[in-house]
């Protein structure tokens, strides 16, 4: 009898609008950390799954991520087209294959290479830094092997203001990093510094164009020279990777006179990811070196069980190409001015917030967005006003701004910061400000409450947040 019904409710609810929270579906629990006996159809998993979304946060309040949140239709429509193809099969997908040629080809030309379209695509930076770090470990174990060397011991220059990925290459390939220190009012790395660590072990020296604590540049050329000043005293060449992650799409539109990259001959490889300011979503990451030379022919395999033969540099193998396809799709549809117009908006947004912030007398600026549209800033006395508390009050606005500690020896100072990315407008901005506004006022008002409660309740006291 009960089957009956329930065989009814079905022909029912297949002829009949059915509101959709009153379906059956939802009317049990589904097991989550085991896969279900039987599946949903698929609106009810659709809305299932998106419903769950729904908590994450909003994507374009997100000022965390240095990584794309909005893209034009028309290429959000090209990378559903493509979600099938898988770019490591390039005999059946030979013009998402060339796509990808041209992609590397412009990036290093972009980057003023000597030779150009010597570079691979990857998931992101990391994947890329990787690759990079194993031509600069393999190169070095080459030079020494010629020379009758110890290959035993490689070390990297590298500042404790790098982000994580370079802390994984050294661990995973066993290269002893060599970390440079940063000091209160200097939080990048310098031709000095990188000169007292350099010794015959080194396989190479890592310069940050957009350090990720602030967004700033790191002194590339400075660091250059220092280098080259070594070579012609010694001989001995230091290879420089510059890990532009997110000033590689910056800096060719809005600092073009910067010499920061091949133009620069101990540059030999660097890294961008094409889902930071290349204006694509996750996950793109790109790496280009200045020549053949310094691209070790050992690190390149061979694969031909796809059909053809095929070239791979890569950790990953099957990968959608719908990210490669919507980072062309940006280059048609931008190129250099259109590039230059969103950067320099972005940097414009970024340089208006932190002109506000650096009038409120609670805050001084680490840096100001005039390098990447990237900034930080901390509190002018944490016991008064905590970047914790700044941080949790926004979020109740909306508004994800991290606070963070500084890397090593500058540990102890905490920051907020603010990415400034494309679909940051103005008018968001004039918003944030306001919203900041009130966060530091009831934080301060938070303080005030805890500084009466104190005398009459103690314990309250240490729970109490702004
Ligand atoms: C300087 C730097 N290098 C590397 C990375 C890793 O990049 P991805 O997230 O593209 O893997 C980041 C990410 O924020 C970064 O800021």
């Amino acid at each position: 009898m009960l089957h009956e019904v329930q065989n009814k409710q079905d022909q029912k609810s297949t002829n009949y609008v059915e509101p959709v929270y009153a379906r059956k579906d939802f009317g049990s629990g589904l097991p989550k950390f085991e896969l279900g006996e039987e599946g949903l159809n698929a609106d009810a998993a659709y809305d299932l799954v998106h419903d769950e979304l729904m908590l994450d946060g909003n994507a374009r309040l997100n000022l965390a991520t240095f990584v794309t949140t909005w893209m034009e239709p028309q290429a959000e429509k090209l990378m559903s087209e493509s979600f099938d193809k898988n770019l490591i099969d390039k005999d059946e997908y030979p013009a998402a294959t060339r796509i990808e040629e041209r992609c590397i080809n412009i990036i290093s030309k972009l980057y003023n290479a000597p030779e150009t379209g010597i570079g691979a695509s990857g998931i992101g930076s990391s994947e890329a830094v990787m690759l990079a770090g194993m031509a600069l470990k393999w190169r070095w174990k080459q030079r020494m092997e010629d020379a009758g060397k110890s290959t035993a011991k490689p070390n990297l220059i590298l500042g404790s203001n790098v982000q994580v990925v370079w802390e994984k290459f050294c661990r995973y390939w066993e290269v002893e990093p060599r970390y440079i220190n940063m000091a209160p009012g200097r939080y990048t790395i310098n031709g000095e510094e990188v000169m007292k660590q350099v010794d015959e072990n080194t396989i190479g020296v890592v310069a940050i164009l957009g350090v990720t604590y602030t967004g700033a540049y790191e002194p590339v050329k400075e660091v250059h020279d220092a280098l080259m000043a070594h070579k012609e005293k010694t001989g001995q060449e230091v290879p420089l990777h510059v890990d532009a992650a997110s000033g590689g799409f910056i800096a060719p539109f809005l600092q073009p006179d910067l010499e920061w990259d091949f133009r620069l001959p101990l540059v030999k490889s660097i890294n961008v990811s094409g889902h930071k300011y290349g204006l694509v979503y996750p996950g793109i990451g790109w790496v280009v070196w200045r020549s053949k030379e310094d691209l070790p022919d050992d690190l390149i395999f061979h694969v031909n069980y796809l059909g053809g033969d095929f070239p791979t540099f890569t950790l990953n193998f099957s990968r959608p190409a719908n990210q490669v396809i919507a980072q062309y799709y940006n280059f048609v549809r931008l190129g250099r001015k259109g590039y230059t117009d969103v950067q320099r908006n972005s940097q414009q947004v970024a340089m208006y917030l932190s002109g506000k912030i650096a009038e409120m007398d609670d805050f001084e600026l680490l840096s100001d967005g005039s390098d990447t549209p990237v900034f930080a800033f901390r509190s002018v006395d944490e016991t008064a006003l905590s970047v914790y508390d700044v941080s949790d009050r926004l979020r109740e606005k909306g508004w994800l701004v991290p606070a963070y500690t500084m890397p090593e020896d500058v540990q102890d100072m905490s920051v907020l910061r603010i990415v400034v990315r494309e679909g940051l407008s103005h008018d968001l901005a004039e918003a944030l400000i306001e919203d900041l506004v009130w966060a530091v006022e009831k934080c301060k008002a938070g303080q005030q409450v805890q500084g009466k409660t104190s005398d009459a309740n103690a314990e309250t006291v240490g729970k109490l947040k702004c």
